[in-house]
């Protein structure tokens, strides 16, 4: 099998589980990424990978042979993951805890940076603060309940009836489930909201969060009319793919 070239700062894994987020199944639907990738030919899918090291470049400093490691690669480019080997950068992987297996490693890339870059990097969220976090039962929103709680913010998370458990088992403060009441109904001053849905619930978020809040929404746009209302309420709407980091 021929294996792929690493360049000097580069490592090879051989790669033991990869994740799939939807922008790989966008991507693979045609959108997404599909525009920027479409010149790569053969093209190989695939960013969040875990494994192991088989050889490193001349100036890799970070890995060794056999370290276990995990990461996204190459994320917006030609990620090449759904694939035995792939070669990776030594900035794009961190070492893979040893008490998470590969499928965990795997799975905690693009969703766990996702929520970590806002409510850290972004948001700066501090104890005390109050946040409300839609769809907290999912990819990203799992992430941010925890990565949130252990901030020492006071977390509301959204989720479905069923997923009410998994959520308050997460660390969240209070649940509300959005198949049995309407979050706005029951949820006042909030200092940041996560939107994790991504759908079409910024008004609701525009009704809970308080003068000088914040609302991040995973949506790929937010509309001129949303903008306008947020800025009456003098609230910040950002919308995580327009964060420069
Ligand atoms: N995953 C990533 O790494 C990533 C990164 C950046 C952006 N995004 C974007 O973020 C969005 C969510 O992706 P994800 O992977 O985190 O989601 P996901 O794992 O597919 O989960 C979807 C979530 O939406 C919840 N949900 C369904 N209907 C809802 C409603 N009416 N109100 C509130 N929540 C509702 C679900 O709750 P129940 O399961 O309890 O019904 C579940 O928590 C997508 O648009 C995605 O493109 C994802």
């Amino acid at each position: 099998m021929a294996l792929p070239f690493i360049l000097e700062n580069e490592v090879l894994i051989e790669v033991k589980a990869i994740s799939i987020n939807p922008v790989d199944a966008r991507t693979r639907s045609g959108i997404a990424m599909a525009d920027h990738l479409k010149h790569n030919n053969p093209l190989i899918l695939g960013w969040d990978i875990s494994g192991t090291v088989t050889s490193i470049g001349a100036k890799v400093s970070k890995f060794k042979k056999g370290d276990n490691v995990f990461g996204m690669i190459n994320f917006l480019g030609h990620g090449k993951g759904y694939a035995e080997f792939v070669a990776a950068s030594e900035v794009h992987i961190a070492h893979k805890p040893s008490n998470i297996n590969h499928e965990e490693a795997a799975a905690a890339t693009l969703a766990a940076l996702t929520a970590w870059q806002l409510l850290v990097r972004y948001a700066k969220i501090k104890s005390g603060n109050r946040i409300l976090i839609q769809a907290a039962s999912g990819g990203v929103g799992h992430y941010a309940v925890q990565i949130a709680k252990h901030l020492g913010a006071y977390v509301i998370g959204i989720s479905s009836a069923k997923n009410r458990r998994f959520v308050l088992g997460l660390g969240a403060d209070e649940h509300i489930a959005y198949d049995e009441q309407r979050f706005e109904d029951v949820v006042s001053e909030v200092d940041f909201v996560l939107d994790a849905f991504a759908k079409d619930s910024l008004y609701q978020s525009l009704k809970v969060v308080k003068n000088g809040g914040t609302i991040i929404s995973l949506l790929p746009m937010i509309s001129e009319d949303v903008l306008q209302k947020a800025k009456e309420k003098n609230v910040v709407v950002q919308y995580s793919c327009r964060i420069e980091w």
